[in-house]
């Protein structure tokens, strides 16, 4: 029985974590995603991968309902149909957009405290800031540094450090990777792999194939929109031969 079954029939117990159903987004009429399903459970990686205009960022922005969407997410076995992204965000879901955008005029501390205004749970608050500034010490050293004058790998720190602050059980990120040093992305990753050990769902969006592959219980791979491909761990090796069948 899926999780969409369940949720029909108020039967209580549902799977906890992300389940997209047959999801599609469009601009002005032209399809960017064409109706992809996909689950992540709690202290699952997942990740989704293709080429530049493949649909991958339509597709997170279309779970938080930030753009127009046909499909049915299901977050914890509840539709979420018709919510806004900041009630998205209530229910336990946070986006680490791509390009990372903090506020580059303020704070560090002040980042992470913006961060936590979605939080459902205010009394946790201090739990949650001492959880992120020990999972990322350089926030701690760097909490009253304006946030623009960071390296691109600290402010990926940050822009994951403020989505945690909002206690989202399934955290998605668009490209965390991208323009990073190998040290910065293996920080970041070791990062998503303590999320992922602490139960949280991650659905991460990545061009770096192999790496993504290695790394997330399941890779799909999207392309034009669709996903034509269901990848696992052991597959990373093989990577060289799926980017030249499947990238082009
Ligand atoms: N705001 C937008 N308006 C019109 N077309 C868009 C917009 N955003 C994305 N697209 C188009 O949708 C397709 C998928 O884009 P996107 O989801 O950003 O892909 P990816 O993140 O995989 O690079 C591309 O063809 C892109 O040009
Ligand atoms: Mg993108």
């Amino acid at each position: 029985m899926s999780i969409g079954d369940k949720a029909g029939s108020g039967d209580g117990e549902y799977e906890r974590g992300l389940c997209v159903q047959q999801l599609a987004v469009a601009y002005s009429g032209v399809p960017a995603v064409r109706g992809i399903s996909l689950d992540v459970k709690a202290g699952e990686a997942v990740g989704l991968i293709g080429p530049n205009g493949a649909g991958k960022s339509s597709t997170l922005l279309g779970i938080m309902g930030a753009i127009a969407r046909t499909g049915r997410v299901l977050v914890h076995g509840q539709d979420v149909a018709g919510l806004p992204p900041e009630k998205v965000v209530r229910r336990g879901v946070a986006l680490v957009p791509e390009g990372r955008h903090v506020f580059a005029e303020l704070s560090v501390a002040d980042n992470l405290r913006l961060g936590a205004v979605a939080r459902r749970d205010r009394a946790g608050y201090s739990e949650a800031m001492e959880h992120v500034l020990t999972l990322f010490p350089i926030l701690r050293d760097f909490g009253h540094r304006q946030a623009g004058l960071l390296s691109g790998g600290q402010q990926q720190q940050l822009a994951i450090g403020r989505a945690l602050m909002s206690d989202p059980d399934i955290l998605l990120l668009d490209e965390p990777s991208l323009g990073l040093s190998p040290t910065a992305v293996d920080t970041v990753f070791e990062a998503l792999d303590v999320i992922r050990a602490a139960g949280k769902a991650v659905l991460v969006v990545e061009q770096r194939a192999e790496f993504t592959i290695a790394f997330c219980d399941r890779t799909f791979v999207l392309h034009d929109g669709e996903i034509t491909l269901t990848l696992k761990p052991e597959d990373a090796e093989k990577v060289d031969v799926l980017t030249k069948a499947y990238f082009g």
